[in-house]
């Protein structure tokens, strides 16, 4: 996904009047503003609904640092704001398990990019069977 620069211009501000913190924050920016929102990272734990996709697919989808890495680089992404692999979260029907596989993706989401904040940021994901509960 490539933004036109009124668009990187729009998320900046709204990232300023959102979480002034991210004003500050240190990026890769080349000054070409490529930024790419990816859904389509994942853990073994959820990826069970994926059982038919490719090995490579799957390496893919498991992957930070490596390939998708390399791949950004040979296109010119500068940032990647990561997201759990539909269905993620919302292929859990119970509520608990639900909300506990959302804390652990989640967890382990941060800290796969949390050396490498340059180049990664993530969206959570969240378990609506509880509004409030996932609010918190
Ligand atoms: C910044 O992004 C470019 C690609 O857009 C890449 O070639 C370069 O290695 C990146 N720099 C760092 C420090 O990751
Ligand atoms: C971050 O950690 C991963 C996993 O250990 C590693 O492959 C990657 O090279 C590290 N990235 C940086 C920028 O240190």
């Amino acid at each position: 996904m490539r933004l036109a620069p009124s668009s990187l211009a729009l998320l900046g501000s709204i990232s300023f009047i959102t979480t002034p913190c991210l004003a500050r924050r240190k990026w890769n920016d080349t000054g070409r503003g490529t930024i790419a929102f990816e859904e389509n990272w994942g853990v073994p734990e959820i990826m069970g609904p994926l059982a038919g996709v490719s090995a490579q697919l799957r390496a893919d989808i498991l992957d930070i640092h490596n390939q998708r890495l390399r791949r950004m680089d040979e296109n010119g992404i500068d940032f990647m704001i990561l997201s759990c692999a539909t269905p993620c979260i919302q292929g859990i029907s119970s509520p608990s398990i639900a909300a506990s596989t959302a804390k652990s993706v989640n967890d382990q989401l941060a800290s796969q990019i949390s050396n490498n904040t340059f180049r990664f940021g993530a969206l959570a994901a969240l378990s609506m069977h509880d509004p409030l509960e996932a609010g918190m």
